[in-house]
């Protein structure tokens, strides 16, 4: 049993900043962030919500599935509307999916933990889950701080899963955290990001790399075997470090955030729908997501790349839209 994708979608604010217009703000200058993070500029505004429910729409359309029938939706976000209902309460309603609905944080590594927790409720008993990654980081960002504001941007991005009788497209994972170093990128309730950027793009590597590495050894799958590695764009220096150490070819990371800036655990979705739609997936390619986060968290999985087979329905049947599931 395992997880079979059926479609995608991604939202993107229509508002663009680009270096340029931070330039007129901050003591900064397009050509630091660039050559520091690979930023060129990022999409502010909108809610998580509604960059959720643009996403999760697109891949509902694109799945040709209809909302009834999702069981359960995983909505992955650090930067939640409201603190009390879960975002996904709203994103639920608007979309009249079935089921059941929770929101995920585990910071920039949520979507594989997303996906992760996905696989998990599917061979618990769900039929189909609507997976979304959707942030607005531009609401927890102080603008006036050069070390953190030319970093983020908001966006989302979301998979239609369904369960699957044989071995399906996880192949593997591995995720974990070290609580202990929850200081060093924080944001309180009410307040903006703070971040030790330094401490931070030191521990991502590493964590990556280590995270990456027992990921591909417990899918028997050598580095050069990775077709695509989708990572999460928070920075571009981080990304070139990890491949190198992983024995990864540059060429071969997905990468959206000279477009967007970070957007947290919507960037993974994001980079891996524009690299199907460059064209970048052939049938069985290998694809390594690797997430890291806030927390810090880490996610890694190794996923089979197979087109989704156009269903002859003008929507797809099945899933139960029920509340409760088991055999
Ligand atoms: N423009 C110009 N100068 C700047 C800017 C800026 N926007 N920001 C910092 N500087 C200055 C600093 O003040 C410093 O000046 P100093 O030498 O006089 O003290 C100098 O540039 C170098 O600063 P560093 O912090 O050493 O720069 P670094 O090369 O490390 O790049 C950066 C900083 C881009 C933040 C990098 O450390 C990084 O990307 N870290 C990881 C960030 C990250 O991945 N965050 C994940 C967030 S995930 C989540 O959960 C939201």
């Amino acid at each position: 049993m395992g997880i079979s994708i059926l479609g995608w979608g991604t939202a993107l604010p229509s508002k663009i900043v680009t270096n340029q217009d931070l330039e007129k703000t901050l003591d900064t200058s397009d050509e630091w962030i660039f050559e520091r993070t690979g930023i060129r500029e990022r999409r502010i505004g909108s809610h998580t919500a509604d960059l959720a429910i643009e996403a999760g729409r697109a891949a509902l359309a694109h799945a040709g599935v209809e909302p009834a029938s999702i069981d359960l939706l995983i909505l992955c976000t650090t930067t939640p509307d409201e603190t009390v209902p879960a975002t996904s309460a709203r994103v639920h309603h608007e979309l009249g999916l079935g089921g059941g609905a929770f929101d995920l944080n585990a910071a920039c590594s949520g979507f594989v933990y997303g996906l992760v927790a996905a696989n998990g409720m599917l061979a618990a008993g769900n039929s189909r889950i609507l997976l979304i990654g959707a942030e607005t980081l531009s609401r927890v960002t102080n603008w006036e701080d050069r070390n953190t504001a030319v970093l983020f941007g908001d966006g989302g991005g979301a998979l239609v899963l369904e369960r699957s009788a044989d071995e399906g497209q996880l192949l593997a994972w591995d995720l974990g955290l070290d609580g202990e170093a929850r200081e060093i990128l924080k944001a309180e309730v009410g307040g903006t990001i703070e971040m030790d950027g330094r401490e931070v793009f030191k521990r991502a590597v590493r964590v990556v790399v280590d995270s990456a590495t027992r990921t591909l050894e417990a899918a028997k799958c050598r580095p050069e075997d990775v077709a695509l590695m989708v990572p999460h764009q928070a920075n571009i220096r981080i990304i070139q470090a990890a491949c190198d150490r992983l024995g990864i070819d540059r060429e071969r990371a997905a990468l959206v955030l000279d477009r967007t800036g970070n957007t947290s655990s919507a960037s993974i979705p994001l980079a891996w729908v524009d690299a199907i739609a460059a064209g970048r997936l052939a049938e069985g390619d290998r694809i390594l997501l690797t997430g890291f986060g806030a927390g810090m968290t880490w996610g890694s999985a190794l996923v089979r790349w197979q087109m989704p087979v156009p269903d002859s329905q003008p929507q797809r049947s099945g899933g139960t839209g029920g509340d409760s599931h088991g055999e």
